[in-house]
């Protein structure tokens, strides 16, 4: 979703946004105005360009995270944001109005969320927009750039491993092929027949998944993968049979790991800063 500020024009203390007041699917949604945010102190207020969609927008607004974090209606949808810094607010050096900006913008309950003319983001949660990156791709980066990276990482990835990654071709999948080979890895990504060729081109040998899997993955890692991601949800039993003992393994989508050695990771933590390598979300917008 993005907008080149044209259309209708703000009117100084409102601003045009996407919002929903019950929990639903997408007959929820209407574009409404609403005040624009207030700049707390250690916030900027930035002039949204482009907010991605990602899964866990949809989940949120069936209720799937009701329990687990308050919700105050209206609430407008999205945590991802590329966009130009409107306002600075009070003890927020780090930028100034006009920087190009991205952020993961989540915030610790639902309400004031992307899909709007204007959001406001704690600076913890801002970067700078990637000048190789079009706004589209930058707004595409954090949430599912931010899951791939702490996931690898927190799993201790690095060169000599074999990592195994479900879901390879997904938001957070493509770019977790690319994040671990950059950390030195060697990647076999689990995706339909459709994208395999898009792994090859990302650096991973694909698998396709599905009835076979386990033969498959094991027929590339013959001695067991050393990592294992899952961007997908419901594969533990394919990950338990081609992990090697002593391997590790965490899932973004399925708790159940936790019980079987792994770690459940999820809603990552903002980061400050980004490492420079040269990523191709495939997603955009
Ligand atoms: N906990 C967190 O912090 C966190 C953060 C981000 C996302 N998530 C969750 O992680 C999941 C993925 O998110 P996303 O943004 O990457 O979604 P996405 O872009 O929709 O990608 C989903 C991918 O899953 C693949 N897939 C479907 N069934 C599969 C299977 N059985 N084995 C392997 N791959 C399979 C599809 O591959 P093909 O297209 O090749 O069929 C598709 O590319 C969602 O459930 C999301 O809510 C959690």
């Amino acid at each position: 979703m993005g907008h080149d500020g044209a259309g209708t024009p703000d009117s100084g203390s409102d601003m045009r946004a996407m919002t929903y007041s019950a929990f639903g699917g997408p007959e929820v949604l209407a574009e409404t105005r609403q005040p624009r945010p207030k700049v707390a102190p250690g916030e900027i207020l930035v002039r949204v360009r482009c907010a991605a969609v990602n899964p866990v927008d949809w989940k949120i607004m069936a209720g799937g995270l009701k329990d687990l974090m308050d919700t105050v209606f209206p609430v407008v949808p999205g945590w991802d944001v590329a966009g130009v810094v409107e306002q600075v607010g009070i003890d927020a050096p780090e930028f100034a109005v006009g920087d190009e900006v991205v952020a993961y913008a989540r915030k610790d309950y639902v309400h004031g969320g992307t899909f709007a003319e204007f959001v406001t983001v704690p600076v913890r949660a801002l970067a700078r927009r990637p000048a190789s990156l079009t706004w589209d791709q930058a707004a595409g980066l954090p949430l599912a750039g931010l899951t791939a990276y702490q996931v690898l990482t927190r799993l201790g990835t690095g060169p000599g491993d074999t990592v195994l990654i479900h879901g390879a071709a997904g938001g957070v999948g493509s770019l977790g092929v690319q994040i671990a080979r950059a950390l030195g890895a060697r990647v076999i990504g689990t995706a339909s027949s459709a994208n395999h060729d898009r792994l090859r081109e990302l650096g991973a040998e694909p698998a396709a998944y599905g009835e076979g899997v386990v033969e498959r993955v094991r027929a590339l890692a013959p001695d067991g993968v050393d990592v294992v991601t899952d961007f997908v949800g419901g594969v533990l039993d394919t990950t338990l049979a081609v992990l090697r003992e002593g391997g590790r393994h965490a899932s973004i989508a399925d708790n159940s790991v936790i019980g079987a050695g792994g770690s459940g990771c999820g809603y990552g933590r903002t980061a400050p800063t980004w490492p420079s390598w040269g990523l191709s979300p495939t997603r955009g917008s």
